[in-house]
């Protein structure tokens, strides 16, 4: 790092991490416009949230502050009508935490006057307390948010030196913060702080970038270094300079990124949900390449520093995850407990961190994450290594807080998913969890036959989710039968239960249509009396051992009049005279079929989606990835 301002005093703070709200930043100082780069930055980032946006720079005769309700689109629309001039500036995408979506409530935040604006990700818990106090000494407040009041505190400390004014700042709040601060009085500099909220600093020649998400400076540069918790960062055209929080200037580690450019593009689809779907055989390649090791009929993970001696003695397995992870969690139960005959357990991240259950030094936590960011993973994380219990974990988003600070991290190679409803990454977290069990199956009882055989079903996989992908026109045509139903339920048993539930989660989240997955022999104890001609049911019946028992369910269904979409294999004879619509998938091995019969699920949410008119990469209410507990 180059050198830059001064280092300053910081406090200490001692509170605990409680997440933080889920928007996007970008920061730019350098010798070009900063307009276009920060709107392009937020444009990547606005999976993170979508309800407004906005952006300041600093000219020469003050502050330019732009802002918009809804989409980045929208803000570029007034960026057109009313440029935003300046070689330094601040930008915002926010997911509302505190107050609605409007455009007083949108960031950046002007302190006093408009000596500073700010953008903040996070939540401060202590906002009425330091908002009456600032009332009081005279300060005006225009907004709902929590945020404003770090503006206004900046701007009360801001003196002869902005780093201080933040340090000072940020040494009254209680809660969580990434944020990025500039001011007409100090042109060209940004200062950034962090707490419990991400934020990356990206060091380019003669212009140096901050953000939320290093994937904003996709293209701009490869060089960034993660800021740790309670560290600031000061910025100018020519120097970078990171502060701990004890004033020393910190050790930066420089991160080199490996960007792929046609990774993030929409290429020729029209969504990227769609693409990441159609994706998903090189997902799979990717995430098992260099991991298969033929001679032991094993799997190795690069980086897996737990020696093989402490994964023996492991005689237990903590899976915790949120969402669409805690699925493909669910999944990996299924595998480690056949193919390591290990207890797996799975647990909601946000039930887990507040359990407090019991757990002794043989059991490992893993957590899954796509993003790495997700804030009640992130803290169940933490709360295990405080247990002293070793960690694992396994991550989309290289570099994110999870993976950065569980004991050791496999990468999923997926390569950035953009679409809000995660896909690929749910395919990737599956084949490293069959990977993981086959190494742990084979550390203990696994025979080599048996890893062999492993080995060579799942190099096969690729192709067959590819044939798999050939449902496409027939989930079209079923999902014009059934886009207009209000309620879908989602059955299947074994490994393919969780499947039903993702493709029930895969249903609301883009379609907004009412759906549930069920193990379809529960059916009986409740969901059957939602049964009628407008619910259809989703019923995975492929071969397998369980074939026979999920059929009989299937007729429970159609003999109380409720439509049946099956998802089965081209050798059953029997389907086509039972169920009113049928997805072929190829017939795999039981242990496999997670992998295939995802495929016309995820199809199937999202051709429904199309015809609804859905907004399918950024579904309402929801964003990406969750920084907020
Ligand atoms: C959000 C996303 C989901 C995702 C979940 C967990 O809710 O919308 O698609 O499954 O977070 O995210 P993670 O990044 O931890 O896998």
């Amino acid at each position: 790092m180059r050198s830059g301002l001064s280092a300053v005093a910081c406090a200490l703070w001692f509170y605990r991490l409680r997440g933080s709200s889920m928007c996007g930043i970008v920061g730019y100082t350098g010798y070009r416009e900063a307009e276009p780069i920060l709107r392009d930055g937020l444009k990547r980032l606005e999976y993170r949230g979508y309800d407004s946006a906005g952006l300041a720079t600093v000219t020469g005769s003050g502050l330019c502050l732009r802002k918009s309700v809804g989409k980045i689109a929208d803000l570029a629309d007034v960026l057109q009508r009313q440029p935003a001039p300046g070689t330094s500036g601040i930008s915002h995408t926010r997911w509302a935490t505190h107050g609605e979506a409007t455009l007083a409530n949108a960031h950046p935040h002007l302190g006093g006057d408009g000596e500073v604006a700010v953008v903040h990700n996070g939540v401060i818990e202590n906002h009425a307390e330091l908002r009456s106090q600032l009332q009081a000494d005279g300060f005006t407040f225009r907004s709902q948010t929590d945020s404003e009041v770090i503006a206004h505190l900046i701007a009360k400390y801001l003196d002869g030196d902005p780093v201080e004014a933040v340090r000072r700042a940020v040494s009254r709040l209680r809660g969580t913060y990434g944020l990025a601060m500039i001011s007409p009085r100090f042109p060209g500099v940004l200062v950034g702080a962090r707490l419990g909220s991400p934020l990356v600093v990206g060091l380019g020649s003669n212009e140096n970038y901050l953000s939320s998400d290093a994937s904003a400076l996709r293209g701009y540069t490869e060089d960034v270094v993660y800021l740790l918790d309670r560290q600031l960062c000061v910025l100018t055209p020519n120097s970078g300079n990171v502060l701990s929080v004890e004033l020393a200037p910190a050790e930066p580690v420089v991160h080199r990124l490996n960007w792929d450019m046609e990774d993030a593009s929409r290429g020729e689809y029209e969504h990227f949900m769609l693409k990441e779907i159609c994706e998903q055989p090189e997902v799979i390649d990717r995430a098992m390449a260099g991991r298969l090791d033929e001679v032991d009929s094993t799997a190795h993970f690069g980086n897996l520093s737990l020696d093989p001696q402490k994964l023996n003695q492991i005689d237990r397995v903590i899976m915790t995850a949120c969402g669409t992870s805690y699925h493909a969690a669910l999944i990996g139960e299924y595998l480690i407990e056949s193919l390591a005959r290990l207890p797996v357990e799975v647990e909601y991240a946000s039930e887990f961190r507040y359990r407090n259950p019991p757990l002794d030094r043989k059991s490992i936590v893993l957590a899954i994450s796509q993003s790495g960011e997700t804030a009640d993973t992130l803290a169940a994380l933490r709360e295990s290594k405080r247990k002293g219990l070793p960690t694992l974990a396994l991550c989309n988003v290289v570099g994110s807080s999870i993976a950065r600070e569980a004991d050791c991290t496999i990468y999923l190679h997926a390569g950035p998913e953009v679409g809000v409803a995660s896909t690929k990454a749910f395919t990737a977290q599956v084949t490293v969890l069959t990977l993981l069990a086959l190494h742990l199956g084979r550390l203990r009882n696994l025979s080599a036959s048996a890893g062999t055989r492993i080995l060579d079903e799942l190099q096969q996989m690729p192709d067959l989710v590819r044939q798999t992908l050939d449902c496409h026109d027939e989930v079209k045509r079923i999902a014009r039968k059934y886009h207009h139903v209000s309620n879908v339920l989602y059955m299947g048993r074994q490994y393919l239960f969780p499947v039903a539930l993702e493709g029930a989660l895969k249903l609301k989240e883009i379609s907004y249509i009412h759906a549930e997955g069920y193990p379809a022999a529960e059916m009986k104890h409740g969901p059957i009396a939602l049964v009628d001609e407008d619910t259809p049911s989703v019923f995975l019946v492929p071969q397998c051992p369980s074939y026979d028992k999920t059929m009989s369910n299937l007729e429970e269904v159609k003999a109380r009049g409720g439509p049946v979409i099956a998802v089965a294999c081209p050798e059953d004879e029997r389907i086509a005279g039972r169920a009113d619509d049928v997805i072929l998938i190829p017939r795999v091995a039981e242990h496999w079929q997670p992998l295939v019969a995802v495929v016309p699920l995820q199809l199937l949410a999202y051709e429904i989606a199309l015809l609804r008119g859905c907004d399918i990469d950024k579904p309402r209410n929801l964003a990406k990835s969750v920084t907020v507990e």
